[in-house]
């Protein structure tokens, strides 16, 4: 599974992305305005700290306008991925930015429906909010394996991406079903390594070694 960093600040991402734990980076307008960065600028220095897919996302709501914000957006870098809502006009635009060879990430999908309309659409990435949904008594982890089923049902190949995660718990589920990629945000991946198993073997060992009166590099 991929580990997406959803967020725009660029040195968590640099963090990161120096062990090795980001193949791409989701943002979206309330990370922009957390990072209070400039939209253009801080996307371009994420893309070219980052290999991976960058999400941006357009603002409009009626496609002509998103297909204009799409096509600004991925002219910031090769890998951008332009990220649109889930509506009819959002589906309108991606079908015509991924016409252009733009990758394309719906974003807010809450049924396996809308991920079966992103996947016709010709999506890239489909982001499913996993928090949102356990925010209000549903679960958010049964539609990442609902459309998995679907999709694998019918060979699609757009990519799951499951968003809106807020617990390690989310990811290990996530790996289990078989979501191709994890967006999370920095304190979730960082939290990742925690057990306290791993901690107490720690002490013990350092605890040992230390009466051994020994060094390793002689
Ligand atoms: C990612 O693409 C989403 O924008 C993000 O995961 C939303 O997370 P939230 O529900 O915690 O805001």
């Amino acid at each position: 599974m991929k580990f997406f960093v959803d967020t725009a600040d660029v040195s968590a991402i640099s963090e990161l992305n120096g062990l090795g734990m980001v193949d791409g980076v989701t943002t979206n307008p309330s990370l922009i305005l957390k990072a209070g960065r400039d939209i253009r600028e801080v996307t371009r220095e994420i893309c070219a700290l980052v290999d991976g897919p960058v999400s941006a996302e357009v603002v409009a709501t009626d496609s002509a306008s998103m297909i204009q914000e799409g096509r600004s957006l991925a002219e910031i870098a090769d890998n951008i991925a332009v990220k649109v809502p889930m509506t009819w006009d959002g589906l309108k635009a991606c079908r015509t930015l991924a016409d252009d060879g733009c990758m394309v990430n719906v974003t807010l999908c809450f049924s396996a429906n809308q991920a079966l309309l992103a996947a016709k659409a010709g999506a890239s990435f489909i982001s499913p909010f996993i928090g949102r949904l356990d925010d209000i008594n549903l679960d958010g982890l049964d539609l990442i394996g609902d459309i998995r089923l679907v999709y694998d049902n019918y060979g699609f190949e757009t990519e799951i991406l499951a968003a809106s995660i807020r617990s390690v718990n989310h990811i290990a589920e996530c790996a289990r079903i078989g979501a191709d990629v994890a967006t999370a945000p920095p304190g979730v991946i960082r939290k990742l390594v925690d057990h306290p198993l791993t901690d107490r073997g720690m002490e013990s060992f350092l605890a040992d070694w230390a009466k051994t009166g020994q060094n390793i590099v002689p």
